[in-house]
């Protein structure tokens, strides 16, 4: 059985350490029963040293937001990869679309991801489109932030790579404006041919993730029907009693 992958995104949430500590207590002791899923945290830079000081198990991980493309030096209010490592976390998501509205470029995300990766980080790459059309221009949209975001990284560092395919349009909804499973496994399909033609056929393995308005109701059939690796999480991973289910029911996938 292969082991799913679920990401909690805080965002910029919760607005203090004890409703951090609270939320993060009640899913370390919780998640690690469910032996097939690996789950990763991803809080506010500022909370992450507390946090990994509080679980020292392998079956949850910690993982930065962002990081930058420099390892130090003078970059005012910027968080270096190694930073992050020394607080005891592997992760960090790269390129999710709400830095990407922030002006965050593909050219930026792939600076980015080199240095994460030399600092010893696994990446989570966010890509996806902000609107879908009848000529298909989305595909090209999403081929080329693929292309452009992993340019000059090596085969052997794709493998530290989690893609986590999150179409705009669905994220931060309610569960009924989800991508259909249908059209993630379409996705999934896609984004591993774009692999492929980048790298060869030894890629599809890649893990590719689904996030965007996923949550306990519709986790089985975007995992299952959507074939997906597992889900990123936003809004659903802050209600812990939420993201425990599906953790659960992510677990329970054959
Ligand atoms: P959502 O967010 O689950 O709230 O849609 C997902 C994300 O932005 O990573």
């Amino acid at each position: 059985m292969k082991k799913k992958i679920i990401i909690a995104n805080w965002k910029m949430n919760p607005l203090d350490i004890d409703a951090a500590t609270e939320l993060f207590k009640k899913i370390k002791n919780n998640a690690p029963k469910f032996s097939n899923v690996k789950t990763i945290i991803c809080p506010p830079f500022v909370y992450l040293g507390e946090l990994s000081l509080m679980y020292s198990g392998s079956k949850i991980s910690l993982g930065a937001q962002d990081s930058f493309w420099e390892n130090n030096g003078s970059f005012t209010g910027e968080i270096s990869p190694y930073q992050i490592t020394d607080l005891g976390a592997d992760y960090v998501i790269l390129g999710h679309s709400d830095r990407r509205a922030l002006g965050e470029t593909n050219e930026i995300v792939n600076k980015k991801i080199k240095t994460a990766i030399s600092a010893g980080l696994n990446v989570i790459l966010c890509i996806g489109e902000s609107e879908r059309d009848d000529d298909g221009e989305y595909l090209r949209f999403i081929e080329e932030e693929i292309k452009e975001s992993l340019k000059g990284i090596s085969k052997n560092n794709l493998s530290k790579i989690i893609i986590a395919y999150e179409p705009i349009w669905a994220i931060g909804k309610s569960k009924n404006k989800a991508m259909k499973p249908a059209n993630v496994y379409e996705m999934k399909l896609f984004i591993l041919k774009v692999l492929k033609n980048i790298y060869d056929a030894s890629v599809m393995e890649t893990k590719i993730l689904y996030g965007g308005s996923s949550g306990p109701e519709n986790t089985e059939s975007l995992i299952k029907e959507g074939e997906v690796d597992g889900l990123l999480v936003g809004h659903e991973s802050l209600i812990a009693s939420h993201f425990l289910e599906i953790i659960k029911i992510a677990d329970g996938i054959k």
